[in-house]
């Protein structure tokens, strides 16, 4: 069965290196999962005054479109050493109203990318951290740091090395079968 995995791209940038990884990975992925980016960048600041009868449209159809999802992927680069404003908006955004959340239950993996030796470190581990409190069952190994990201792509977008394609293709075959493993609520 096609599993279909959401994929949330951290960076709002035009020509983000984030997006370009985000593109890669949905070539690499294997037959069996259908990588598809869901857009946060159109998503107003999450304010708890505005999530009453009447919430604004792009936070519904946010929620609506993660709800049927099989799997959630998150393609982070690292502001301050933490997650963009943008991606920690729409886990927000996402995570309302309370007990009606739309990442619950859901199997997930993160990759984390920087221009910078340490691989958007701190953004990997503050993600995790909250993934933990939404109750998505992140993929532990293989943990996809990729530092030095703008030698890992060329002009086009495609990877330059042999081994950063063997890592990827690995880790997206461990978390095809951490999706059968741990199957979103109402998947079998
Ligand atoms: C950065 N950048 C950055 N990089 C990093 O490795 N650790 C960090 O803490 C930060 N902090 C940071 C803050 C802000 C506000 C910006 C705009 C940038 C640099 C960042 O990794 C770089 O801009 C990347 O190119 C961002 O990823 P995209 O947009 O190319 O996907």
């Amino acid at each position: 069965m096609t599993r279909t995995v959401g994929v949330f791209v951290g960076s709002l940038r035009s020509g983000a290196h984030t997006r370009k990884v985000a593109r890669v990975l949905a070539e690499l992925a294997p037959g069996n999962l259908s990588l598809e980016v869901v857009e946060i960048g159109q998503l107003p600041l999450y304010n708890p005054d505005f999530d009453g009868a009447d919430p604004p449209a792009a936070w519904t159809a946010f929620r609506e479109r993660v709800k049927p999802l099989d799997a959630l992927l998150f393609v982070t680069p690292e502001y301050n050493r933490s997650i963009p404003s943008a991606l920690k908006n729409a886990l927000d955004v996402g995570s309302r109203p309370a007990k009606q959340g739309a990442w619950d239950g859901k199997p997930g993996a993160v990759v984390s990318v920087s221009p910078g030796a340490l691989g958007a470190f701190g953004a990997h581990h503050h993600l995790r951290q909250v993934l933990a409190h939404l109750n998505v069952a992140t993929l532990a190994q293989p943990e996809i740091y990729l530092g030095g990201v703008a030698d890992l792509l060329d002009e086009s977008g495609a990877l330059t090395k042999d081994s950063t394609r063997a890592l990827l293709t690995r880790f997206l075959a461990t978390f095809a079968v951490w999706i059968e493993r741990n199957p979103a609520p109402g998947r079998s």
